[in-house]
């Protein structure tokens, strides 16, 4: 596996996007899971990333995120903060 950082984006509105079309250049980082509640909103994500050749994996749950065990989190909703350890 690679010892690159396994980041996932919880939150994928337009402050969300906007960091994962910035992320996506961080070469120490992938972005391996995004979510969102909105189905919608999680496309717009996964879309922005496709564009750059990135696949996450993605959830409407970020529960199932923590449950991994394998990501730090960034939360970019407006009542939701988590940490991944
Ligand atoms: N948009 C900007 O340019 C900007 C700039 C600086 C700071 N911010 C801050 O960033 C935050 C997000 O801004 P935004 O414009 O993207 O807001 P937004 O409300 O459009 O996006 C938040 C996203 O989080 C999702 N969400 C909410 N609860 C969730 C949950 N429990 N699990 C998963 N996803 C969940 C929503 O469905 C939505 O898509 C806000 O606090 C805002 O003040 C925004």
């Amino acid at each position: 596996m690679s010892n690159r950082m396994r980041a996932a984006v919880i939150g994928t509105g337009p402050r969300g996007v906007g960091l994962l079309k910035n992320m996506v250049h961080i070469q120490e980082m992938t972005i391996t899971a995004l979510c969102d509640i909105n189905e919608e909103f999680l496309r717009n994500g996964e879309k922005a990333l496709n564009e750059k050749g990135v696949k996450p994996e993605c959830f409407t749950d970020y529960h199932e995120i923590i449950a991994r065990g394998e990501e730090m989190g960034l939360g970019t909703t407006k009542y939701t903060v988590v940490r991944l350890d």
